[in-house]
């Protein structure tokens, strides 16, 4: 068994480059479904849930070459309906975006019910709203989706009723090859829902006003291959930025896109570090004292859900009472028992975590429970006295690229070891 082992104390000093994002790269590798031709993906990171969508698009007859670390070269002409391998589908949320892709290519779709972390009830009931208002037949049980139609989607309007990322993303697949034109309001805004319309126009679509909550996609007949590079990852920035603050360390943060990272860094801000912005990086210097904020998450442009632990291990160090609202899923506080053993003082109550900062952390054996529980337990781990061994931590490389590497030159004492199981 893998873990990683922190020892506690270090202040975080000098340069990190950011890597492709995981959350734009999925449903571009998916989109390529749409497309019979050859697809280059640039600025790919180099994680376990890529290198997963890449092979479930290799068992349904996609030729998938990675031309270096971060770069993949996609032809799925030959890919079949419905041939996803569902114990494959089932590790991740992210092949679900072959619903969108297969209907949109084929005119029906056969997917296994998507996996994901565990965030209480992760319903799919606005992707199938979508799919059924583009004129698909939706059956859906615990262990499938299935859509079917006579003559493949058709242009309409969709309004969510709450903002979701997937199912705008699932819309927009089905809908870029439909017959006639799609709107979608209530769309979610985040910048990898702006990626994936790039992604699409640059292979031929013709999709606008995405990043905005009203995206309109006009039909076009097919689409043809391209040369595409992903955005920088901003979830990876902001939780290296969390932890030059909690460290009390000053980092130079390479490609990133600080337009991205608006909230991120006034959130960090509050708290007393300071952020300075530059056009492709930030600068983040960590103060010695810290002081609370209160934080609720929110669709883009809010506070995102996926900074949500790692902004708690923050505020655990902070001076005075913090409270963290979780607004987007049912139940996101499974870290908190872990960072209880480590000595924080936090209670939670439904979809609120109250935190009591100043308490020093100590090492611990801990869990990851999730990739960004997972990774708030190292930043945490990093502030804490002692050593701390981290186990789970495949949960963790499923969305960041050489975590121990990136902290190790930043002056981290932590190493990735192995334990025979
Ligand atoms: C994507 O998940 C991300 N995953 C998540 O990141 C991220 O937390 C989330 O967007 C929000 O930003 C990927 O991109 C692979 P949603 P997704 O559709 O698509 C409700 C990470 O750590 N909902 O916005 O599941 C339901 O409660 C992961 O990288 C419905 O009720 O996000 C759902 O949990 C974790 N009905 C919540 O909205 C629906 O039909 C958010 O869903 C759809 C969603």
């Amino acid at each position: 068994m893998d873990k990683i082992v922190v020892r506690g104390g270090a202040s975080l000093h000098g340069s990190v480059e950011i890597s492709g994002m995981k959350n734009a790269a999925l449903p571009i590798i998916y989109a390529c479904v749409l497309v019979e031709d050859k697809c280059i993906i640039e600025n790919v990171p180099d994680v376990r849930d890529v290198a997963l969508s890449l092979n479930i698009l290799r068992e349904m007859g996609a030729t998938v070459n990675r031309i270096d670390k971060t770069t993949v070269e996609i032809d799925c002409t030959n890919v079949r309906c419905g041939t996803s391998k569902a114990e494959l589908v089932q590790k991740i949320r992210a092949s679900y975006y072959l619903l969108g892709s297969e209907f949109g290519r084929f005119g029906r779709a056969y997917v296994a019910y998507p996996g994901g972390c565990d965030f209480g009830g992760r319903p799919i009931d606005q992707h199938i709203k979508g799919f059924e208002l583009l004129g698909g037949t939706v059956k859906a049980d615990c262990e499938h989706v299935e859509i079917e139609s006579d003559h493949g989607p058709c242009g309409t309007s969709i309004f969510f009723d709450i903002v979701t990322v997937g199912a705008t993303i699932n819309v927009m697949l089905a809908a870029a090859m439909a017959e006639g034109t799609t709107i979608i309001e209530n769309a979610a805004r985040e910048p990898h829902i702006v990626d994936l319309a790039n992604f699409l126009n640059t292979c031929g679509a013709r999709i606008s006003g995405a990043g905005t909550d009203v995206i309109k996609i006009k039909g076009v007949d097919s689409l043809h291959g391209c040369t595409y590079a992903i955005i920088p990852d901003m979830i990876e920035a902001g939780t290296y930025m969390i932890a030059a603050a909690a460290t009390g360390g000053c980092i130079h943060l390479t490609n990133v896109i600080p337009k991205h990272l608006e909230c991120i860094s006034s959130k960090i801000e509050e708290t007393g570090a300071v952020v300075d912005e530059y056009d492709d990086s930030v600068v983040v210097t960590g103060k010695p004292s810290i002081r609370k904020a209160n934080v609720k998450t929110h669709p883009y442009p809010g506070f995102p859900t996926d900074m949500q632990p790692q902004m708690a291990v923050l505020l655990c160090l902070a001076n005075g009472v913090s409270y963290v609202s979780e607004g987007v899923y049912e139940k996101r506080f499974r870290y908190v028992e872990e960072l209880i053993k480590m000595g924080a003082s936090i209670k939670v109550n439904g979809r609120t975590a109250v935190i009591e900062g100043g308490k020093p952390l100590h090492g611990a054996d801990v869990v990851a429970v999730d990739l960004r529980a997972g990774v708030a337990m190292i930043i945490a781990a990093l502030c804490a006295e002692g050593t701390t061994e981290i186990s789970q931590i495949h949960l963790i490389e499923r969305g960041y690229d050489d975590v121990v590497g990136k902290l190790r030159s930043m002056g981290a004492d932590i190493e990735k070891v192995s334990y025979p199981d």
